[in-house]
């Protein structure tokens, strides 16, 4: 499939879309405490989602049965729900979620911390986040899609973090996986060129152990192979002529410098 650029209406119904779901993700951020249930979370979720018209775009995608990936401590993403996984003090949790509006997806992941967490998870939750805003630094026009790859390489790997390969960023529009891939780890290829109204989701995650990981039997839930924490920060951005705009933050419009 190609590389889609978004019209002007798109881009609007994209934002539209990018800042419920940021919405979502701000509430459920809202509700984590030790002795909740993963489970909990996704009929938070799902109750929220439906109260602003959007459909939870995860739900039943290539059978995944239900509307948010929470995924804690070594589980990387994809993480399924479940009543008997309740959080403890201590834990971190991913929560990755998509909606789509008016046809047009979003696609957006943050790690929380349950309570008081280490210094250890502190750190690796920071610094995933900060990957993403040190790889949007050379989101824009021009520029090639190595660009970001390298720059989230270069920041992660002078902590020595596991940086996951089997899973990459997307492309994002009327379907929730588009081209092109994106990469957290540099390539040798320079990759596409990037261009005004591309629509990237740009995610990485980051093992604080080796960057291996292994398939649950379940057949989603991916953990770190060697049991290490595990961080996860997404959102969907739009390559503009100037500035990149991160299209699932409560405020579009706020600072690209995290
Ligand atoms: N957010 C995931 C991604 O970025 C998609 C999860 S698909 C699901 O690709 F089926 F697991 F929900
Ligand atoms: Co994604």
């Amino acid at each position: 499939m190609a590389v889609t650029i978004k019209s002007a209406r798109e881009i609007q119904l994209m934002m539209e879309s990018g800042k419920i779901l940021a919405e979502v993700l701000e509430r459920l951020g809202e509700m984590i405490k030790p002795g909740i249930s993963t489970l909990d979370i996704d009929r938070e979720g799902a109750r929220i989602i439906k109260s602003y018209n959007t459909i939870p775009s995860f739900l039943n995608y290539n059978g995944y049965p239900a509307s948010i990936c929470v995924s804690v401590n070594d589980q990387v993403v994809h993480g399924i729900p479940d009543q008997h996984r309740i959080l403890e003090e201590g834990d971190i949790v991913s929560l990755d979620a998509g909606v789509i509006y008016k046809g047009y997806h979003s696609d957006a992941a943050r790690t929380y911390p349950v309570g008081e967490i280490s210094e250890e998870a502190r750190l690796l939750i920071e610094r995933t986040r900060q990957s993403f805003y040190e790889g949007i630094k050379f989101a824009r026009a021009g520029n090639h899609l190595n660009d970001i790859s390298t720059a989230i390489d270069d920041y992660i790997s002078q902590f020595g973090y596991g940086i996951v390969r089997d899973l990459v960023g997307h492309g994002i529009g009327k379907n929730l996986h588009e081209d092109p891939q994106v990469p957290n780890f540099k390539q040798k290829r320079r990759g596409i060129r990037l261009q005004a109204g591309m629509t990237l989701a740009i995610e990485p995650m980051i093992n604080a152990g080796r960057a291996d990981v292994v398939w649950e039997d379940d057949d989603w839930t991916v953990c770190s192979e060697d049991g290490s924490l595990s961080a996860h920060y997404e959102n969907t951005v739009l390559i503009t002529d100037g500035d990149p705009v991160i299209l699932t933050l409560p405020s579009i419009g706020g600072s690209v410098n995290g």
